[in-house]
């Protein structure tokens, strides 16, 4: 049989066996998930509710997300009660995810940065109360403790793969102010510089201005209202001029009707919006739980979301559930052919004893080895 010669002949059919191994173990092993959340506003309980129902914490709030990353948009600060809680879950959260590989990575909002400032018109009173009043909470959010400081060091803008994730938008103005990846991470490092430190460079000084008198002119990623103002042109323009590689940009700031299952992607995709209001002190908001999630594989991206109705759901009744969704039986029923393929062709090609008695390999040219 010509078939069990050829397979394996060689170095170039032992290279091709080994790779196509390797392609089903891929197939096979989990891809890194990227779960990213919108504004929390202070609401503890449904920050509980969207990371239970994402997989990434157990019963008792502590990662079991693997080396899963959770970027969270910014605008945990304000509005509801609970903030401060929500910003030292997030604090724990980050030192359990990176001694497992994965990460938290919390964003700058511009609530943040209006906190920054000693602005606490939109603080929740209890919360005011709960931390010493105004002189209780600047201490808290200053540079001399563990809250502030970890605080003030959130990046405004936070690059993984061919995505871009931030609390507003990145409009055309964006693009004349942050030119290139690489000014991203200096935006990044300015912002941390002055917020710690007080040393205002230009770019952080953008980065810290919240005007927003011509709401076309914006250029701040923290404020853009990207779904008041969407120019998918635009985007596109700049993204393949300035970013190249940049497919996405996923933001909050604005919430979208969370009935609206489709309004979360713009812009063909490009525009990702994941605000969906879900902290219930939003004023007449009553609050919707649901997360985007991207496989690192494929980067496919999926909503995650309760299937109750919008409304608060208590943290005891999210079961975190595995999602089956197309994109992951694609993947599983790819994993099964390659299993099958690879057991075939290791049955019809390794020589085994008997087949090498049977057939003894005399005709083997000796120059298959050698060099050709
Ligand atoms: C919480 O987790 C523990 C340990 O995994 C389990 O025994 C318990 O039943 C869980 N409780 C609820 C309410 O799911
Ligand atoms: C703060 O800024 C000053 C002046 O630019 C600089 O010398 C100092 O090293 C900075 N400190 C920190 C902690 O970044
Ligand atoms: C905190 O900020 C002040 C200026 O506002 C600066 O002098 C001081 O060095 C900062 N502390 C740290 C730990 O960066």
């Amino acid at each position: 049989m010509t078939l069990q010669r050829s397979c394996f002949s060689g170095l170039r059919g032992t290279g091709l066996l080994v790779l196509f191994t390797l392609l089903v173990l891929q197939l096979g092993a989990e891809a890194r998930r990227i779960v990213a959340v919108g504004d929390l506003h202070g609401d503890y309980e449904q920050s509980v509710s969207v990371l239970r129902l994402t997989n990434l914490v157990d019963n008792n709030t502590h990662w079991i997300g693997e080396d899963a990353f959770l970027v969270q948009l910014g605008d945990i600060l304000d509005v509801g009660p609970d903030d401060i809680k929500i910003v030292k879950l997030l604090m724990r959260l980050q030192k359990e995810a990176q001694a497992r590989g994965g990460d938290v990575v919390e964003l700058l909002g511009n609530h943040e940065l209006r906190n920054f400032r000693g602005d606490y018109t939109a603080v929740d009173q209890a919360s005011l109360a709960a931390n010493g009043g105004k002189e209780g909470r600047d201490t808290l959010l200053s540079n001399a403790t563990a809250v502030g400081t970890y605080l003030r060091t959130r990046k405004a803008i936070f690059h993984y793969g061919p995505f871009l994730f931030m609390h507003g938008g990145f409009s055309t103005a964006t693009a004349s102010m942050i030119t290139s990846l690489k000014r991203v991470e200096d935006f990044n490092a300015e912002l941390t510089q002055a917020l710690m430190n007080g040393t205002i460079s230009p770019l952080a000084s953008d980065g810290l201005d919240l005007a927003e008198d011509d709401v076309e002119d914006v250029g701040n990623p923290i404020l853009v209202r990207s779904i008041l103002n969407v120019k998918c042109d635009e985007l596109a323009k700049v993204l393949k001029k300035k970013f190249p590689g940049i497919d996405f940009v996923v933001v909050g700031h604005v919430p979208h009707d969370p009935r609206d299952f489709n309004g979360w992607r713009l812009c063909n995709g490009r525009l990702i919006d994941i605000d969906f209001g879900m902290s219930r002190w939003k004023k007449g908001d009553p609050g919707h739980v649901a997360a985007l999630e991207i496989e690192e594989a494929t980067w496919h991206t999926q909503l995650i979301e309760t299937s109750t109705a919008i409304g608060p759901i208590a943290t005891d009744d999210v079961a975190a559930s595995d999602a089956v969704t197309a994109h992951h039986l694609l993947r599983l029923s790819m994993l099964i052919v390659g299993v099958v393929l690879l057991a075939f062709l290791i049955a019809y090609c390794v020589p085994f004893r008997s087949a090498i008695e049977q057939e003894p390999l005399l005709d083997w040219p000796a120059t298959t080895y050698g060099a050709a």
